[in-house]
């Protein structure tokens, strides 16, 4: 790390718990790599202690934040300014303070993509995904998939009821349709087959005793299949995947990007990508 002195600049993680956070990590080793003067401190914050931390935070002149569990929805009101992606996920994950001023943005769904990018792979247009899991990862995934010219996304779901609310509650924001159905669904494995692009958000994904959630004799060689879930590295939903022939992307990936977005806005300078991602592997693996 390097040496603290009266102009390291502060940024850090919100949460409770936070014991668990990689992000120190991950953002501490890229202040190192590029030898700027700048440090990622976690922060255990009680929900009813998350009104005088924000005040704190700007008094003592913090740079930005992360935002983690259970403070993503509470910490909408203290904000002056919200993006457009944490209007439409209704949660935030990176702050940044300037002049007084703090802003609220998601960057999970554009670190999605990036991830996405990041394979080689070109994003799918005037096709159909299919995401399953209909929890906030899954919000913020759909999010930025509507930004990329998709036909529809169809949102699979355990309990049917939450996909169907997901999808309506997101219909109207582009021009690609959305439809909630249940995991029983008896067409699910035709919306599968015919996906140009398949991502699970279930966290029963971490779980590799259970299989996954869609029959890998579902799946086309042609369809990018993405696994949110970073741990393990390739749950069993990729390994049947790259089995079948299809390009897959880890869910690392994810992480690594929505760290990187959330890096450049505090520094303005560019995210040293491979170094947060090395260091994240070591943390986590
Ligand atoms: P997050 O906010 O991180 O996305 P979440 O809100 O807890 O997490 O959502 C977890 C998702 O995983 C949900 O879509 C959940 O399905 P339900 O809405 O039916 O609960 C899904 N999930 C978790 N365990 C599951 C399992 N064993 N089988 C199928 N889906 C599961």
């Amino acid at each position: 790390m390097m040496q603290i002195t009266g102009k390291t600049k502060i940024v850090g993680v919100i949460g409770d718990p936070i014991e668990h956070s990689r992000s120190p990590q991950m953002h501490n080793a890229a202040f190192a790599e590029l030898g700027i003067n700048y440090v990622y401190v976690p922060f255990r914050i009680h929900p009813d202690a998350l009104p005088a931390a924000i005040e704190g935070f700007k008094a003592i002149n913090v740079v930005g934040l992360n935002v983690t569990i259970p403070h993503k929805q509470a910490v909408i009101p203290f904000l002056d300014e919200i993006s457009r992606e944490v209007e439409l996920t209704g949660a935030v994950n990176t702050l940044t303070f300037e002049n007084g001023r703090i802003k609220g943005d998601n960057t999970d769904g554009l670190g999605f993509l990036e991830g996405m990018r990041e394979t080689g792979l070109e994003l799918p247009h005037g096709e159909s995904a299919l995401v399953i899991g209909a929890g906030g990862s899954a919000r913020a995934v759909i999010v930025a998939l509507t930004s990329i010219g998709l036909e529809t996304i169809f949102v699979a779901n355990r309990t049917k009821s939450k996909a169907v609310k997901l999808a309506e509650d997101l219909s109207d924001t582009s021009g690609t349709a959305i439809h909630g159905i249940g995991l029983d669904d008896p067409q699910l494995a035709d919306r599968v087959n015919r996906a140009a692009l398949v991502v699970n958000t279930a966290s029963v994904g971490m779980d590799i005793s259970k299989p996954p959630l869609i029959h890998a004799e579902w799946l086309r060689p042609q369809t990018a299949v993405y696994d949110i879930v970073y741990t393990p590295p390739e749950t069993r939903l990729l390994s049947v995947a790259a089995e079948r022939g299809c390009h897959t992307i880890q869910g690392l990936s994810m992480l690594v990007y929505q760290g990187a977005i959330a890096f450049e806005k505090w520094t303005h300078v560019t995210p040293p990508v491979k170094t947060m991602k090395d260091a994240l592997q070591q943390a986590l693996y």
